[in-house]
């Protein structure tokens, strides 16, 4: 076969099609998605690796994957009560929640804000008075301005917390990349920006990462539940670890002798220690992004280049005449054109023979050239870039359950990648079961709105000890009288 088409410029003139086309060239170009399991295996070892390292005291200084522990010690036990604000920031969009906390009962009300390309990559000030502004709307139309509510902040991004409501933020991470935050403690930041929005009183009892939302909110009704997972725009998860392995920890050793670890593990393969996997589309992503040489294992899993890992590939296949008959489209030659969601469109197509899917996204790219085999190709694609990002995850649940023990688990999962994509679950499913030690039961489970939830739970649980504390300082207090 020869090749019709080197680059450049895109002619959207019909040229005739390559047929039959080379299967041998086109699995030539996928053959680095596809994976056996002795590589998830080394997977998991340097994963574990990892691990170990950032839960050391003195190898975290130089660990890639953080393990930041959390100070949330105890999940919740069911009778928290109370209404509670909530902010949730970490993806595409800012939502401010009011949540309203009976037993198992859970009401919300919530409004969802955009962010705005040049705040995200704006200053730390005009993101926070943003948000600030942000909440002082939804208080408004709520009609619960003139109250005083306790708040719990998701915020999901790598933080090192110095206590439940103290977290710098160590860098930036997806799309954001706002000056004079990192370093600094985004409770701070948050209060100051209340401040000079004036006429509202906030105060952040709690933040979270994302990850530990996830975990709380299906601990609230499961106690198996001790993982906490997001596949969405970024990927990370968190797990309970006992104390002893914590060599970290510099607070009491108290019953529960636990504590929620957030792993930041986006940042695995950060010193190179995956450079056994990388493929070159992988290496093009990273090099394109705002955050080069940052959050590789995260690159090769997440929303927010899935659909960019595919894109490379579907170009490159089309360079070398093996699709759309070599021509393509000024749109899908555009970074970042081809989103995640498009895989899991193209990816629901399970009548091949219509492709309605398929040829849904290839009209919204303007691709007119195409044929049923070049459907076929591009859900093949889909497949094996999925696959790999789902296996991927995996082998970081299994190292997770092996290092915990536990023989019954429930993994809490949240994100838009696990709740859209058909078959994540499935995949997900039957790579742990190859990946665990025998005897290791797990769930996965969706975790609803743990955001929201999770933030307000934490928050309550704050709440109620600071209240218990305020009340025992004043049973304390000789009587003045
Ligand atoms: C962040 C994590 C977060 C994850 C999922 C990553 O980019 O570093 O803190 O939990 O995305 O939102």
């Amino acid at each position: 076969m020869s090749s019709i088409e080197t680059g450049g410029r895109f002619s959207r003139k019909t040229c005739p099609f390559p047929t039959p086309v080379d299967r041998a060239a086109v699995e030539n170009i996928v053959k680095p998605f596809i994976l056996d399991d002795a590589v998830y295996k080394r997977v998991c070892d340097v994963m574990l690796d990892n691990f170990n390292k950032g839960l050391g005291k003195e190898t975290n200084a130089e660990a890639r994957v953080k393990m930041f522990p959390t100070y949330v010690r105890s999940v919740p036990d069911g009778t928290e009560e109370g209404d509670f604000l909530a902010l949730d920031l970490g993806g595409t969009n800012f939502r401010v929640l009011l949540i309203s906390l009976k037993g198992q009962e859970v009401n919300m009300e919530s409004k969802i804000f955009l962010i705005p390309q040049h705040i995200m990559l704006g200053t730390g000030i005009q993101l926070f008075d943003h948000i600030a502004d942000c909440i002082y709307k939804f208080m408004k139309e709520q009609k619960i301005e003139k109250k005083t509510l306790p708040l719990g902040f998701t915020f999901s991004f790598p933080c090192k917390q110095l206590g439940l409501a103290k977290a710098k933020l160590t860098t930036w991470t997806k799309g954001f990349k706002c000056e004079g935050v990192e370093g600094n403690d985004i409770v701070q930041l948050l209060h100051e920006a209340i401040k000079r929005k004036g006429d509202m009183e906030v105060e952040c009892l709690a933040v979270i990462n994302d990850t530990v939302g996830a975990l709380m909110s299906c601990a609230h009704s499961d106690r198996q539940c001790a993982i906490g997972l997001i596949l969405g725009t970024g990927t990370n998860a968190c797990y309970i670890e006992k104390l002893e392995n914590v060599g970290l920890w510099d607070s009491d050793y108290n019953d529960p002798k636990e504590v929620i670890i957030n792993t930041e593990w986006g940042a695995m393969g950060d010193d190179g220690g995956l450079d056994f996997l990388i493929t070159e589309y992988d290496k093009h992503v990273d090099k394109h992004s705002i955050n080069g040489g940052k959050q590789i294992y995260e690159k090769m899993i997440s929303g927010m280049y899935m659909g960019e890992i595919v894109r490379l590939v579907l170009e490159k296949l089309r360079r070398n005449g093996l699709l759309f008959g070599g021509v393509g489209s000024e749109e899908l030659s555009k970074r970042g054109r081809f989103y995640t969601k498009y895989v899991s469109e193209i990816e629901s197509d399970v009548d091949e023979s219509d492709f309605k899917s398929t040829k849904q996204v290839f009209e919204e790219l303007e691709l007119t050239n195409y044929t049923d085999e070049d459907c076929r190709i591009a859900l093949y694609v889909c497949s094996l870039v999925s696959t790999r990002a789902a296996y991927l995850a995996s082998a970081g649940i299994a190292t997770l359950l092996n290092k915990m023990g536990r023989k019954d688990v429930s993994v809490a999962v949240d994100g838009s990648l696990y709740r859209f994509h058909p078959h994540f679950h499935d995949l997900m499913v039957e790579k742990i079961e190859k990946l665990v030690t025998p005897g290791i039961r797990f769930k996965l489970m969706l975790s609803h709105d743990g955001s929201g939830k999770g933030a307000a739970l934490v928050a309550a649980v704050a709440n109620r000890l600071r209240d218990e504390e305020a009340k025992k300082e004043k049973d304390c207090k000789p009587n003045e009288d």
